[in-house]
């Protein structure tokens, strides 16, 4: 029989309730190896977010070092998320301590080196600010070729949540973003458009919950940090913003995607770090952007319960 073909990924993110979600479905896939897990501040400073990051490997087992990167975005001053993510940013349950030492190299240079050393092109997963990956395709534009995709959670083509125009990830680092969405690369954005509406409500967790296995119980008592927040702005469910960025490429006929050329506001006095799409084509270039707008809730869902099933019999 034939050995699945495992797509290599890197994960970027800055865990995070949600990246951490993410990063339990790709640790579930057959078709993805993980080579790289990269940090970067946003949900809270760097030193936080990357001791999550390492407790998140140790708690899935993951045999890789983590690299650290910027500890702030390439031109502006750094906003965190203490209010969705808590104190921590991540705050409830209790996780194993990391079990890997940390990477002497740095974000961009670990990204470089998986790409360079992978025989197959890359597919990275921004969860983030994209400051590392903005900062690897500036110093390294040669290993552009070895990307395969940027799947990005990030932006927002008819609304922001961290001010009415723009989405936390793209306005905590608008400057990276531009950068990326003018690099050329293969990219595909999960903006708030799709991640607003993959609610996953309590009855769904409770779901996962009764998996009664030790991940499973970790993504529900997660949840339960994560909607105390969410709920008190309205939702009542929880906005799974990053796991799609993951499902979307494992699962992308759940979702509905679409090419459109994109924009990162600068400059907008209300507007900064807003994404802007050209929707009719008639002002713009070429799309540059798969911009996934809809999904199937319910096999969104399914999906993530069938991924926690996965870990049956884990040990922590
Ligand atoms: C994004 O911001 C962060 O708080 C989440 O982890 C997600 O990546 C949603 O706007
Ligand atoms: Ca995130």
């Amino acid at each position: 029989m034939d050995k699945i073909r495992k797509r290599p990924v890197i994960l970027d993110g800055d865990p995070g309730h949600d990246d951490a979600i993410a990063w339990v479905l790709a640790a579930a896939a057959d078709e993805l190896d993980i080579k790289a897990i990269t940090t970067v501040a946003g949900n809270q400073t760097l030193e936080k977010v990357t001791y999550n990051a390492r407790r998140i490997a140790a708690l899935l087992h993951l045999d890789i070092e983590v690299a650290k990167g910027r500890n702030r975005p390439l031109c502006s001053e750094l906003i965190i998320a203490p209010n969705f993510h808590g104190e921590t940013g991540l705050d409830g349950p209790v996780l194993p301590e990391p079990d890997h030492k940390l990477s002497d190299l740095s974000a961009p240079e670990m990204m470089a080196k998986v790409l360079r050393e992978s025989e197959e092109k890359v597919t990275i997963i921004s969860t983030g600010a994209q400051t590392n990956v903005a900062a690897m395709l500036l110093a390294y534009p040669e290993l552009k070729e070895k990307i395969e995709m940027i799947s990005t959670m990030g932006g927002g083509l008819r609304n922001g949540n961290w001010t009415a125009g723009a989405e936390f990830n793209i306005l905590v680092d608008p400057e990276a973003a531009y950068n990326v969405y003018h690099s050329g690369v293969k990219l595909q954005m999960c903006g708030l458009d799709v991640t607003e509406k993959a609610l996953v409500y309590p009855e769904d967790w409770e779901r996962i919950r009764s998996l009664n296995n030790p991940i499973a119980k970790v993504v529900a008592e997660w949840f339960d940090f994560f909607f105390i927040h969410v709920s008190s702005l309205g939702w009542s469910g929880a906005t799974t913003h990053d796991p799609c960025a993951v499902l979307s490429i494992l699962h992308p006929e759940i979702f509905d995607i679409r090419d459109y050329y994109v924009d990162i506001e600068l400059n907008g006095e209300y507007t900064r770090g807003a994404t802007i799409a050209d929707y009719t084509g008639r002002h713009s270039n070429e799309p540059n952007c798969a911009c996934v707008v809809d999904l199937d809730r319910e096999k969104f869902v399914d999906y993530l319960y069938e991924a926690c099933s996965r870990y049956e019999g884990w040990e922590v």
